[in-house]
């Protein structure tokens, strides 16, 4: 038998628990020994690993966040640490990785394949969804569903009492969330990193539709524009003349039950990890594309700036 470990790390998404379900009685069925590395890259150079088996995954497939806990490692950016991991795996004969994560996470993972060549394989796994080479991370759902929830909560006090809510998300420097959000909450207005705005460029618009009888507005806003959201409700009361609050949505995007999409994703991404690391695939990140599922490097998936899809963001124009 050999035996294979799995970490998370950076964000935790909704999703991973199911992942690490399937990580385990997949690991089984294909006669290997599965461990888990508690608290990400920290774990690793901690020795914080242990063998386990079905018992440990049982009623988790439901929960948000991440039975084994993740974490940002500055440690694990450091060679000597990279050292100690290599032979905390090398003591237990561990000689499989599998990383959920986002793109940070890989290239510490692609550091960590290079120098040790231990078998690595990244499944994307984050809310920003902005890993370059894959159109769909694992949590993405979860975070959508849980965000167009609290839009629909919004739009209802929102339209009971004639007010603009601005709506901030998540997402880092990518407005992939905002983006769908917006688009699937039919929001009057979305701002995201990816395009530059000038607010003012709304004033005759918005006073237009207020004349027709407009009551109330959604604005969704990614948390990297470069414009602070109490700004905007100040322009909506100033210029456009209603009464505005700003919502920040924060964590509750990141928790919550993993949906049905994410825990099929996560059963997805996790066979294919492990059919990969016993084939031929000994440095790759699973990618979800319209050709469906493929291994890519981890260099090439890590080596280039993440992009919106220009389709979809051809669809902003209309909002
Ligand atoms: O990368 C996931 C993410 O949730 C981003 O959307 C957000 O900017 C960041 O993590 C928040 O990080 P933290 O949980 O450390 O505050």
């Amino acid at each position: 038998m050999s035996n294979i470990a799995i970490l998370c790390s950076g964000g935790d998404v909704s999703g991973m628990n199911p992942a690490i379900k399937h990580f385990v009685e997949y690991s089984l069925k294909k006669d290997l020994t599965p461990f888990f590395v508690y608290n990400g890259y920290e774990g690793l150079i901690d020795n914080d690993i242990q063998e386990v088996s079905y018992r440990d995954v049982s009623g988790i497939i439901n929960r948000g966040g991440t039975k084994i806990g993740s974490a940002r490692s500055k440690r694990f950016m450091n060679p000597e640490y990279r050292q100690i991991a290599k032979d905390n795996l090398d003591a237990l004969n561990i000689n499989m990785l599998v990383v959920l994560g986002g793109d940070g996470s890989f290239r510490g993972l692609d550091a960590f394949y290079k120098e040790h060549s231990i078998k690595s394989c990244g499944i994307p796994s984050t809310i920003d969804n902005d890993i370059h080479g894959t159109d769909y991370c694992l949590g993405v759902d979860s975070a959508l569903n849980i965000i167009r929830t609290s839009i629909d909560a919004i739009r209802d006090t929102a339209s009971s009492f004639n007010r603009a809510f601005i709506i901030e998300t998540m997402g880092r420097d990518c407005g992939y969330l905002a983006l769908i959000s917006a688009l699937t909450s039919g929001a009057e207005l979305c701002l995201i990193p990816e395009r530059e705005h000038n607010i003012s460029d709304y004033e005759d618009n918005f006073k237009t539709q207020m004349a027709h009888g407009r009551k109330y507005f959604i604005a969704i806003v990614s948390e990297g524009i470069k414009q602070d959201p109490q700004e905007i409700a100040k322009w909506f009361e100033e210029t456009i003349g209603i009464e505005s609050r700003v919502s920040i949505l924060g964590h509750i995007q990141r928790g919550g039950n993993p949906t049905s999409y994410d825990r099929l994703m996560a059963y997805k991404f996790v066979n294919y990890a492990i059919d990969g690391l016993l084939g031929s695939h000994t440095n790759s990140v699973i990618c979800y594309t319209k050709d469906g599922f493929i291994y890519k490097s981890i260099d090439e998936v890590t080596g280039s700036a993440f992009k919106l899809d220009p389709d979809l963001l051809r669809l902003l124009e209309d909002v």
